[in-house]
């Protein structure tokens, strides 16, 4: 319920929302978080409890594991503080961004494990729904996966092959990946499937919807016919692509994509509801 790409989509178009002007040259700035209000603090300690009791049997332990880490109930993070925390388990850090950044930089900031996270935080209007991501969703969302070693790498290893991609025409195939496993992807586990993407993880809706109604696709995952694959950034997904474990997902995009980028840019894309003859629709639960 949170659609928005993390890989800058809107960076060309729509305005920005958030202050870009006193940005570095790689789009850090200052948390200020003494300019956060009192309601703001409010409005957090909301969305993280709504999220809080709805994570157990639905999240994949791992991010559990990280969110309990992070100690982040009781106001708006300090992200200096959160990233000591994260860089002591994983070697990552925490940048403080005004919003969507260009995707050369984000794929800089990736691929030297670095984090940038939004410093706003969503209006009340929009408390269950919001168009580009804030704070909530990029720490709640994404930092807790990041203090597990596994994840962690293959969040590096996404940001050199964004930075590889943009020599290759492979950007459109490369932003499917992370939309379709860092922010959506579904996990089995030994207690049933479960979700680890952040898109999912920040939203109240659809953290029940990925894994119960049966109106949704969930196909295992396999790299090509994701990166075949349009999706919804308006509505919950049609499709979700589910991984066995994060070393699967390490491994699985190991390889040198140049060959893929090449292939695929000569192929049609799928639909985002589409399901081939000989695709597994796996059950809800
Ligand atoms: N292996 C990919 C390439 O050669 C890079 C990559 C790694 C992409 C992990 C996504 C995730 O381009
Ligand atoms: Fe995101």
């Amino acid at each position: 319920e949170e659609f928005f790409a993390s890989v800058a989509d809107k960076s060309d178009d729509a305005a920005l929302r958030g202050d870009y002007s006193r940005a570095d040259d790689q789009y850090a700035v200052q948390q200020d978080w003494d300019g956060y209000t009192p309601e703001q603090h409010e409005r957090w300690r909301r969305l993280y409890q709504r999220q809080l009791q709805l994570v157990p049997g639905r999240a994949c332990d791992e991010f559990i594991a990280g969110l309990t880490e992070l100690h982040a109930a009781d106001a708006i993070p300090h992200l200096d503080q959160a990233s000591d925390t994260l860089f002591k388990a994983t070697g990552w850090q925490l940048v403080a961004v005004p919003g969507l950044i260009p995707e050369h930089s984000f794929f800089e900031h990736l691929a030297h494990r670095r984090f940038p996270i939004t410093v706003w935080l969503r209006d009340e209007s929009e408390f269950d729904y919001i168009v580009e991501p804030d704070i909530f969703h990029d720490f709640f969302g994404h930092v807790p996966l990041l203090l597990n070693p596994v994840f962690a790498d293959h969040m590096q290893e996404y940001g050199k092959g964004g930075l590889k991609a943009m020599g290759l025409h492979g950007l459109t195939q490369l932003a499917r990946l992370y939309w379709y496993t860092i922010e959506f992807g579904l996990i089995n586990s030994a207690q049933g499937l479960r979700a680890y993407g952040a898109g999912i993880l920040s939203s109240g809706g659809e953290i029940e919807y990925c894994l119960s109604s049966p109106a949704p696709r969930r196909i295992r995952f396999e790299v090509e016919r994701v990166m075949r694959t349009l999706y919804k950034i308006d509505s919950y997904q049609e499709t979700y692509f589910v991984i066995d474990s994060f070393q699967q997902l390490l491994n699985d995009t190991t390889p040198d994509f140049t060959p893929l980028y090449a292939k695929l840019n000569s192929l049609p894309a799928l639909p985002a509801d589409s399901l081939l003859p000989v695709e597994i629709n796996l059950p809800a639960r």
